[in-house]
Formats: C-alpha cells, sequence, structure tokens
C-alpha cells in the first residue's frame, strides 16, 4: 500500500473520537466494480438515465423494463464483493465507543465486510416487495414466466424494496440516522456526491454541529469546502491507510 500523508489533526480526530457516524454513496462501492449513478451507463443500459428507470412511473409504464435493469444491477452485485474501504470501515468500528454507517447504497457491501450498525436509507436490492401492497417475497415464483414475477398473496407485480425517485424514506432508518448524526463527535461523508435530498441534509447536518467532519471523494461535491477535511482520492485507499496512520500496527 502507498503511505498518504495525513495533517495530525485529521489523524487525532479519527483516533480520538468515540461516536462516530458515516454517511456512505455509490463511491464507496465503485471500486468493487459496481458503476456509481452519475457515471456513464454500460453499453447495454446507456440509453436511460437512472431517473428514468428508478421511479414508480418508469415501473407503471414498463415494468419489465424495470425489473430487468435491477436484474442486471443485481448480478453485478452479486458477482461483486466488497473492498478495501468497506473493510476499513468495519475495522475502524473495533477502535470506536458507537459507529453507524448510514447508506444510500442498495448492495449490502458494508454488512458483507463485517459492519454491524448499518442504516440503508435507499432499501436493499437483495429484498423484494410487491408495487400495489407491499407484501413482502420470501422467494420468487419461478414456476410463472411472468417478468416481474408476481406477489403470490395479491397478484401485483413484484418490485425491489428500493427507494425510488418520489417515494419517501425509510421513517425509522432516516430518525435512527438523523439522531446518530446528532450525537456524534466525528462524522465522515464518503463516495457520495451529496447532491440527493434528504440523504444529503444529513450531510449538512453534521457539518452545522461543527464536529469534525471528513469528506473522502476523488471530486470536488458541493459540500467539499464545507469539510473539517476533504480528502481527494478513492476510498478504497483513503481508508485503509487512514486506519493505519491512525492505529499503526
Ligand atoms: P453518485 O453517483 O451521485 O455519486 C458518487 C460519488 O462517488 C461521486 O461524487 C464520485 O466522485 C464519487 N466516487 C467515485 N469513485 C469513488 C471512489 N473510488 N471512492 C470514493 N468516491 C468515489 O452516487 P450517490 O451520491 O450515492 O438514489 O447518489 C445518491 C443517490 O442517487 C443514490 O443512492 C441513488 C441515486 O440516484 C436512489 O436510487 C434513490
Amino acid at each position: 500500500m502507498m503511505a498518504i500523508s495525513f495533517p495530525e489533526s485529521l489523524v487525532s480526530a479519527v483516533r480520538g473520537a468515540k461516536k462516530v457516524a458515516v454517511m456512505t454513496g455509490a463511491g464507496i462501492s465503485a471500486e468493487s466494480g459496481i458503476p456509481t449513478f452519475r457515471e456513464a451507463q454500460t453499453v447495454l443500459w446507456s440509453r436511460f438515465r437512472p431517473e428514468e428507470l428508478a421511479t414508480p412511473e418508469a415501473f407503471r409504464r414498463d415494468p419489465k423494463r424495470v425489473w430487468e435493469w435491477y436484474q442486471w444491477r443485481r448480478s453485478l452485485i452479486a458477482n461483486a464483493r466488497p473492498n478495501p474501504g468497506h473493510l476499513a470501515l468495519a475495522t475502524m468500528a473495533n477502535h470506536w465507543q458507537k459507529l453507524t454507517v448510514i447508506t444510500q447504497n442498495i448492495d449490502g457491501f458494508h454488512q458483507l465486510a463485517g459492519s454491524r450498525n448499518v442504516l440503508e436509507l435507499h432499501g436493499n436490492i437483495h429484498r423484494t416487495k410487491c408495487f400495489e401492497n407491499h407484501h413482502f417475497a420470501e422467494k420468487l415464483d419461478l414456476t410463472s414466466d411472468a417478468i416481474p414475477p408476481r406477489c403470490q398473496q395479491c397478484q401485483s407485480p413484484l418490485r425491489p424494496d428500493v427507494v425510488w425517485f418520489g417515494e419517501m424514506l425509510p421513517q425509522k432508518e432516516l430518525s435512527a440516522a438523523a439522531e446518530a448524526v446528532g450525537a456524534c463527535d466525528l462524522f465522515f461523508s464518503i463516495g457520495t456526491s451529496s447532491v440527493v435530498y434528504p440523504a444529503a441534509d444529513l450531510v449538512f447536518a453534521a457539518i452545522r454541529r461543527g464536529v469534525a467532519t471528513i469528506e473522502i471523494n476523488p471530486a470536488e461535491t458541493p459540500a467539499s469546502s464545507s469539510f473539517s477535511f476533504s480528502l481527494r482520492g478513492a476510498a478504497g485507499e483513503m481508508l485503509p491507510s487512514l486506519l493505519q496512520a491512525a492505529w499503526p500496527q
């Protein structure tokens, strides 16, 4: 690993923290090979923008297309693994009294990497529910050829249990996230463009509290200048280096 040098004030903020809240976005999974939302889609799906697929209207209009887009994303995720960024974060939790990982990602990689206290603001692609009545589907009925498959209770088409544009975030997760942000003494924003609300509200709430805040992102975001430290780099390099700098071994 290439040594990255961090300001001593940053390293001691990390080392001395007790309650930490972390907001993550698509960027933390980029190095696992999962494309972020605002980068070009693959050739297969390049004609569609996520904003045109991840909505209830898109699903009503063309449920098969939306279902197949998620099937494609499910297979990307199934063939990928958490990367050193997810893993370093899970290890850092051992050094703090409390770590709350608030994620906009639906891939479940934080949990796979060993993080325990994870709040999924945008749902999880591995869960399926029906469109009309939100009945959860424990298993899919693969005996039928219907795409999307149908709910076994009410015959409504099935969809992933993720939050689409125009839908409410899960209230329990959102209020637990606000509580963690309100109680933290160190906050990280990792791999998120901070342009999608209400998740971005949490980032700005942390900044307003005046606690130490660290952004990790190879690109500048609308929030970059407001952080105590804005680190330009990939999460999969920055987080393992920061772990090593704070707790050398
Ligand atoms: P975006 O695609 O908007 O932003 C990803 C961010 O990750 C960008 O700022 C990149 O610069 C940064 N990035 C890229 N590679 C990185 C790396 N290796 N390490 C760290 N950062 C990296 O994704 P989100 O902010 O997650 O919502 O988008 C928020 C929401 O908008 C998503 O959850 C999704 C989306 O449309 C829904 O599906 C409701």
